[in-house]
């Protein structure tokens, strides 16, 4: 997306951290828009995005190493304010001509950091030899300061926890202010925004939407758009979002794809009729589907021949309609970062697009208007757009569907049983008033077999795997505790009521190292 001046901006270099994204979310919870590029992104797109600051990432390597991962030299002496993290600040070390080595003692946890210096970076939140809480995880240090740099607090085995060099407006910390063991390191993040770059700008979804319209009326022109709307809020909210520009010249598209919850179709017809004024066209393409499923185990496998089908399906109907050179899609965040790594595109885990991999040839060009923002953003987006609440606060449902969560074949008879379990964990959590209090929960069907009794006979059938989470925006995840009480009736209805299975796990496991669907 082109970029205008409403908002300030903060750009992220990832040096390959696994806290990378936490540094964005922390950015965006200061208000303020963040965007994360890979280290060596070049300095022409820096200055095409005119950052009002720039956040060097942690990361695994040593500076000192061939081959670590380093930015353009340049970036230190264009002005910009620079904070490095971690590896970030060792870098900044290495490069302005301080030294940087191994440590014989690593640090890693909660350390006590003692200020030796106030200034802009502690402001509110210590003076000199006041003490803070905060999170190491480093096994290399700065161990001589580059000129015009002063050390801003230490901790017992790290002699520069945290520097400055205030002229050149470039600091450094040791720890990790993005993480919540350091204590108020939400409030350096935000000392660093507001006191050493000057943001003012606000970031806030009503600020997004006035930019996002005016790219997209410069983009779409007089052209016609088609959105394929699943009834989950991303899509929604593009639909709406474009409407608002285009108006009739957005056609929406909802495919039954054979692959959804039970009543899904029907409810997503309903309600968008019910709430927009927006022709919807509904297409059954279950048998396609299926028949291009049949035989298929592997997840990528399934996931690419479902995205193909599923272009297949918007191409035929925008031939129908005419003159349509956009498919519009509710891509977040997310799943962009994903796929500009620091590793680059090889180390992608899921080919995670809103229908699944898309082909590499496609006649439409894609339109994704909220590629910029995480699920919490787009919900605050929705209520901006007046959604009702109902839409917003439905839980995400990945566009592969049920395929993704039956591991293995997917039939219309294993569809069936897992329709039926995924009914049963939706009518326990909104019965005990918990759906609209996790992220997601749902059922998983298993490959496998057990043995079972019931009555006095012998069973071997099929396994359910209930996965219920708790998350902010889908990055990571919990899996939640839930009552003991509510499992049990959840697995004894699942038991007793759905045919063909006769025992049902709970996957205890959080995002990473697990991810939240099982394929
Ligand atoms: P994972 O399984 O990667 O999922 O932890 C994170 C979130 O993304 C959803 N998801 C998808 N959503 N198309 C989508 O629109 C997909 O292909 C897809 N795969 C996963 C998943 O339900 C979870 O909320």
């Amino acid at each position: 997306m082109e970029r205008s001046s409403i908002f300030d901006k903060i750009l992220i270099l990832d040096f390959g951290s696994q806290y990378t994204q936490l540094i964005a979310r922390r950015v965006r919870e200061c208000q303020i828009y963040s965007e994360i590029q890979p280290y060596d992104f070049p300095l022409k797109g820096i200055k095409a995005l005119s950052p009002k600051g720039i956040i060097l990432s942690g990361g695994p390597s040593s500076v000192y190493e061939s081959g670590a991962p380093c930015c353009d030299p340049q970036l230190l002496r264009m002005g910009i304010p620079i904070l490095g993290i971690c590896y970030g600040m060792q870098l900044i070390g290495n490069l302005l001509g301080g030294e940087v080595a191994h440590s014989e003692k690593r640090e890693y946890g909660k350390v006590r950091l003692i200020i030796d210096r106030g200034g802009r970076l502690f402001k509110g939140i210590g003076e000199k030899g006041n003490s803070l809480q905060v999170w190491m995880s480093h096994g290399d240090q700065i161990r001589r300061l580059p000129p015009g740099f002063h050390s801003v607090a230490h901790s017992c085995n790290t002699p520069f926890a945290a520097i400055e060099d205030r002229r050149r407006r470039i600091y450094g910390l040791q720890f990790h202010p993005e993480v919540v063991h350091t204590r108020k390191g939400i409030d350096l993040i935000r000392n660093f925004l507001f006191h050493i770059c000057n943001c003012q700008h606000l970031w806030n979804m009503r600020s997004f939407m006035e930019e996002a319209t005016g790219h997209l009326r410069k983009r779409i022109g007089s052209g016609r758009v088609i959105c394929g709307l699943s009834g989950g809020v991303d899509s929604t909210v593009v639909a709406l979002l474009l409407h608002r520009v285009i108006g009739d010249r957005l056609k929406c598209i909802f495919v039954n794809n054979g692959l959804l919850r039970r009543n899904e179709a029907s409810q997503v017809v309903d309600l968008f009729s019910r709430h927009f004024n927006i022709p919807l066209i509904h297409v059954d393409a279950e048998e396609h589907f299926l028949k291009r499923l049949k035989g298929v185990t592997d997840p990528e496998e399934k996931r690419k021949k479902i995205g193909r089908e599923f272009i297949g399906v918007f191409e035929k109907e925008a031939r129908k309609i005419g003159g349509v050179k956009y498919l519009a899609q509710g891509t977040l965040y997310p799943d962009v970062i994903e796929s500009i790594s620091w590793k680059g595109p090889s180390a992608t885990i899921k080919s995670h697009h809103n229908v699944g991999g898309l082909p590499e040839k496609m006649r439409l060009r894609l339109v994704e208007p909220l590629r910029e923002l995480f699920k919490d953003e787009v919900r605050e987006l929705g209520r901006e757009l007046g959604l009702p609440s109902e839409v917003i606060h439905r839980q995400p449902f990945p566009g592969p569907g049920l395929a993704i969560r039956i591991v293995g074949e997917v039939n219309k008879e294993r569809l069936e049983i897992l329709r039926d379990a995924d009914e049963i964990v939706m009518e326990e959590m909104r019965k005990n008033d918990l759906l609209n209090r996790v992220w997601q929960c749902f059922a998983v069907l298993l490959p496998i077999k057990t043995v079972g009794v019931m009555g006095d006979l012998r069973t071997y059938e099929n396994v359910v795997a209930l996965r219920i989470v708790e998350s902010q925006d889908g990055m990571t995840a919990d899996w939640v505790k839930l009552p003991h009480r509510i499992l049990e009736q959840m697995a004894n209805r699942i038991i007793n009521e759905v045919k063909r299975v006769n025992r049902v796990v709970y996957d205890i496991s959080s995002k990473p190292p697990s991810t939240i669907e099982w394929e």
